[in-house]
């Protein structure tokens, strides 16, 4: 073996070592192991930590604890699980995945790469993630946590636009042969809670003593100290017998598809919400991960629910029944606590 493969070797083999002494096993999605509890879990956890991911998971896997069972799962079940997770467009892609599996794959979760990467939400390190955690094969995987490993590791700066395919190459390089199911988690892991984003422990770190940025300063990079958009956001509230008027959001930016108060953008307000018997403004703001909402909540009390004539998908729902549809946490909160 050369020098090179060697050192490969030595990253991978510290990885698997340390896992197996300190690898987080006792993650829900880490016991009962199956390709459909994988994926699910690596859905949930693409752009969200482990430990609000904890109870989404339960609560699906509670649902929806298997393929058979997701398969005759509507869109509005599958967001409704996800209430308060963010990034509803992967709840989306879960009902849209399952749709493609029932149709072209019988009910059986596809067991290659290539099938993997072609259904939606589905990206290399994702599929990456299946291959070698469900299927134990030996696949490669990019997510935030091994991009920090090994830029750090490498010095590799990532706001460079030529980084990722360079990270890529590394990760396919480290990626062993062997033990890949606990090289896969243990590289992970490594990332969450030894090589944090700022101040790493690095004295606990198996790979310190090749690492190039060992005991460096870590501030936060360029690309995540991106201002943050601001957008005001006006609704307006119909209420009325404890069922609220709602709107699927057919916006393609964020809270697509979720139901919400009429939106006063669309400027039909006038013909859709006459006079109210009563009426209150409530105001809060809410951080998605790009934007900060400013929302005004204008709520409308009638005596009872009217018929309105619009093309906006829309519906009365009964307070008792929200937790069957998809709403932004802040919008559910308010409807919860109106009495
Ligand atoms: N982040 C992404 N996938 C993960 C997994 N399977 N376990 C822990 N953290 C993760």
């Amino acid at each position: 073996m050369n020098n090179l493969n060697q050192s490969k070797e030595n990253f991978s083999n510290k990885v698997v070592h340390w896992y197996l002494n300190n690898g987080r096993n006792n993650l829900p999605w880490r016991k009962n192991i199956s390709p459909y509890r994988v994926w699910i879990s690596e859905i949930m956890l693409q752009q969200t930590q482990v430990k609000t991911v904890i109870p989404f998971f339960k609560r699906f896997i509670n649902k929806f604890p298997n393929l058979k069972s997701l398969s005759t799962a509507s869109e509005d079940d599958i967001l409704a699980l996800w209430t308060g997770l963010g990034f509803y467009r992967r709840a989306k892609n879960i009902f849209k995945t399952k749709e493609i599996i029932r149709e072209d794959y019988k009910n059986i979760f596809p067991k290659k790469f290539e099938e993997l990467i072609l259904l939606p939400g589905i990206g290399r390190s994702t599929a990456g993630a299946i291959m070698s955690i469900a299927y134990k094969q030996s696949y490669p995987i990019l997510d935030a946590n091994v991009k920090r490993v090994i830029s750090r590791f490498d010095n590799i700066n990532i706001d460079n636009k030529k980084a990722i395919k360079l990270l890529w190459s590394l990760s396919e390089s480290y990626t062993p042969s062997k033990n890949i199911f606990e090289y896969t988690q243990g590289i992970m892991d490594l990332g969450a809670v030894v090589c944090h984003t700022s101040s790493p422990s690095c004295s606990e770190c198996p790979l310190r003593i090749s690492c190039k940025g060992a005991y460096k300063k870590f501030g936060i990079s360029k690309k995540s100290r991106k201002q943050k958009l601001h957008k005001k956001i006006n609704f307006t509230l119909a209420h009325s017998n404890q069922s609220f008027l709602l709107f699927r959001r057919n916006e393609k930016s964020f809270w697509e598809s979720l139901w919400v108060p009429y939106d006063n953008q669309y400027k039909e307000k006038s013909n859709i919400f006459k006079y109210p018997l009563r009426s209150e403004v409530k105001n809060l703001n809410h951080a998605l991960s790009h934007i900060d909402l400013d929302i005004t909540i204008e709520i409308f009390d009638y005596k009872k629910p009217f018929k309105i004539k619009t093309n906006l998908e829309h519906q009365w729902i009964n307070k008792n029944e929200i937790h069957e549809y998809g709403l932004p946490k802040p919008i559910k909160s308010i409807i919860e606590n109106y009495v």
